[in-house]
């Protein structure tokens, strides 16, 4: 690929990866728009990200040849695809599954019962979003090795940039979904309402059934989705409640506070780095000029810390105005799954301050961050005192 314009950072270097919040945070201020040969056009402040969201006709969500149902489709595509999907993380859905999420939250839980030194990044937190997201799709609980196994891959495929590594993965999936599928239809009879697979599975848009292949688009969509951002956020809460035991105590006495403490931690520290997009037309853009076809990463985490915005920005502050705060995105493709995770992130925090009279960092083993493109700590060690 021809570089178009000088290089102002490398998103591989070790120094983004050690840190990448202090990195995005200092190329918003140095560059607020960077190019580099790996993304291209990144974009790092709160406004020039804000005017993306909201221009999905210059800014075009089709970045990749394959099928990415719907967060690689523009209108009016993306709009059918969308009021199909929408209805699966409605309020009743999300309730119902709540009493499946508490039960894996207490079984992790009751798994290291006694341990007074832990590892929660890989023994609570993925096996969390794991086990939750194939209750949401009434997947076997028996796929948490495959499907873990699955995400790490994915991610260093995309941090290689590894078509080819992303590719096999892609058709993996496909054939995983297609297995599950066939198991439905095996079945014969009407399925249970509540089962995704075999809803999707008689769904029609346009007046058309979904492919087979549609199918595992939306699956996967959901299922990166829900892995790696659940997973990160999870670490992400406990790592900074271990570093504030004032608000430990404070969000126990006070639960009614603990749904805006999830969404300001999480600004300040964002689970999910970017997303994409391409320029349909020539764009000035954070004083850049982005030519059409430019690729464009939208850098989520730095926009949420972005000072313009947030006033002292790196401080943990209630009472923000929440319109500000783009951690679900904005516009057409903000995040359907929002109702969902901020009810599995409710749940996996209540039961860390309930199980938990104390957690606090390990003196001599710092959390170690997690990598491009995934956020928060690939490892995380607690020191809990338990209830
Ligand atoms: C803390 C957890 C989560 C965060 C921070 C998050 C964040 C986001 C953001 C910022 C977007 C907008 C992307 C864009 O504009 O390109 C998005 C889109 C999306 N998210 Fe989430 N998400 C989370 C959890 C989930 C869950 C649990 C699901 C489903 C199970 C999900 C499914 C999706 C889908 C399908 C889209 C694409 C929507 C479209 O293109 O119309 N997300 N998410």
């Amino acid at each position: 690929m021809t570089a178009i314009a000088p290089t102002d950072w490398d998103p591989r270097a070790d120094a983004v990866q050690r840190d990448q919040i202090a990195a995005y945070d200092r190329l918003r201020e140095q560059h607020g728009v960077a190019y580099s040969d790996m993304l291209q056009w990144s974009v790092f402040g709160h406004a020039e990200l804000r005017r993306i969201l909201l221009d999905p006709q210059r800014f075009s969500s089709a970045v990749s040849a394959h099928v990415a149902v719907p967060n690689g489709m523009d209108p009016p595509e993306h709009t059918a695809w969308r009021r199909l999907i929408e209805p699966y993380f409605a309020a009743q859905r999300v309730d119902a599954l709540r009493p499946a999420c508490e039960r894996v939250a207490a079984q992790l839980l009751q798994g290291l019962q006694g341990c007074a030194t832990l590892e929660l990044a890989q023994r609570f937190a993925l096996p969390f979003a794991v086990r939750i997201q194939c209750a949401f799709l009434g997947w076997p609980e028996t796929l948490e090795g495959e499907l873990s196994g699955w995400i790490a891959q994915h991610h260093r495929a995309v941090l290689a940039q590894d078509r080819a590594a992303l590719a096999a993965l892609g058709a993996q999936f496909e054939a995983l979904v297609a297995r599950l599928l066939a198991e439905r239809r095996a079945h014969g009879a009407a399925p249970p309402q509540d089962d995704v697979m075999a809803s999707l599975m008689q769904a029609r848009v346009d007046g058309q059934p979904v492919s087979e292949q549609a199918i595992a688009s939306i699956v996967r969509n959901w299922t990166v989705g829900e892995i790696g951002t659940i997973a990160a956020a999870v670490g992400i809460l406990a790592e900074w409640l271990a570093r504030h035991p004032g608000w430990q105590a404070r969000l126990r006495a006070e639960p009614a506070l603990q749904a805006e403490a999830i969404e300001e931690i999480l600004r300040l520290h964002g689970p999910l780095v970017a997303n994409r997009r391409v320029a349909t037309c020539p764009v000035h853009l954070g004083g850049r000029e982005v030519p059409a076809g430019g690729r464009i990463t939208l850098h989520w985490t730095s926009a949420l810390r972005d000072p313009r915005v947030f006033e002292e920005a790196g401080t943990f502050r209630l009472g923000r105005d929440p319109q500000d705060n783009l951690l679900y995105g904005a516009g057409i493709h903000v995040c359907p799954g929002a109702p969902l995770a901020r009810m599995e992130l409710h749940v996996a925090l209540h039961a860390m301050l309930a199980a938990w009279a104390d957690m606090a960092l390990v003196a001599g083993d710092a959390p170690v961050p997690a990598h491009y493109p995934a956020m928060g700590f690939a490892r995380l060690p607690l020191q809990v005192r338990w209830a």
